[in-house]
């Protein structure tokens, strides 16, 4: 009998992070965006996932893409949402909204930065939630996904 399709999973990237590789190198490291869906993608395939990824610096193409996302067949969703995670409470209920699992990354540590970056408010709605351990969190959390999806 053949393998059953990879599952597959949403990798979103909202504002400024296409500008990974020369914003903020201090804070982002030196990786661009390329880099990251690449080892996202990677880290999927390690643990059977599909990593389709998308980016927008838009709060409603987000919202629609996570809205769309389990009608496209995605069993979950990796978002980094940038700074909409610290007041966008239309994507926090879109996520809300999809009954599939979600975690959050951010690549810098928002708890040691300003005031503003403390309080991610989709982080409630989320599965899961990584910050501070560089792009390595794309990673973490293709693989927190999995075991959710799968648990063992
Ligand atoms: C970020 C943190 C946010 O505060 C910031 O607005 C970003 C990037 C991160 O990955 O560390 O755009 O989400």
């Amino acid at each position: 009998m053949t393998d059953p399709a990879p599952r597959r999973v949403l990798l979103l990237n909202g504002p400024n992070l296409n500008l990974l590789g020369r914003r903020d190198p201090a804070q982002y490291g030196t990786a661009t965006l390329a880099d990251v869906e690449t080892l996202a993608a990677v880290a999927g395939t390690a643990v059977g996932l599909q990593v389709v990824a998308r980016q927008s610096n838009h709060e409603g193409v987000l919202v629609d893409l996570v809205q769309a996302a389990p009608g496209e067949g995605f069993a979950g969703i990796v978002i980094n949402p940038g700074a909409y995670a610290h007041y966008s409470y239309a994507l926090r209920d879109a996520v809300d909204a999809v009954d599939i699992p979600c975690v959050e990354i951010h690549i810098s540590n928002v708890h040691a930065r300003e005031p503003f970056r403390h309080v991610s408010v989709t982080a409630p709605v989320m599965a899961g939630f990584i910050c501070g351990c560089g792009i390595a969190g794309y990673e973490l959390a293709v693989r927190a996904l999995a075991t959710r999806l799968d648990p063992r």
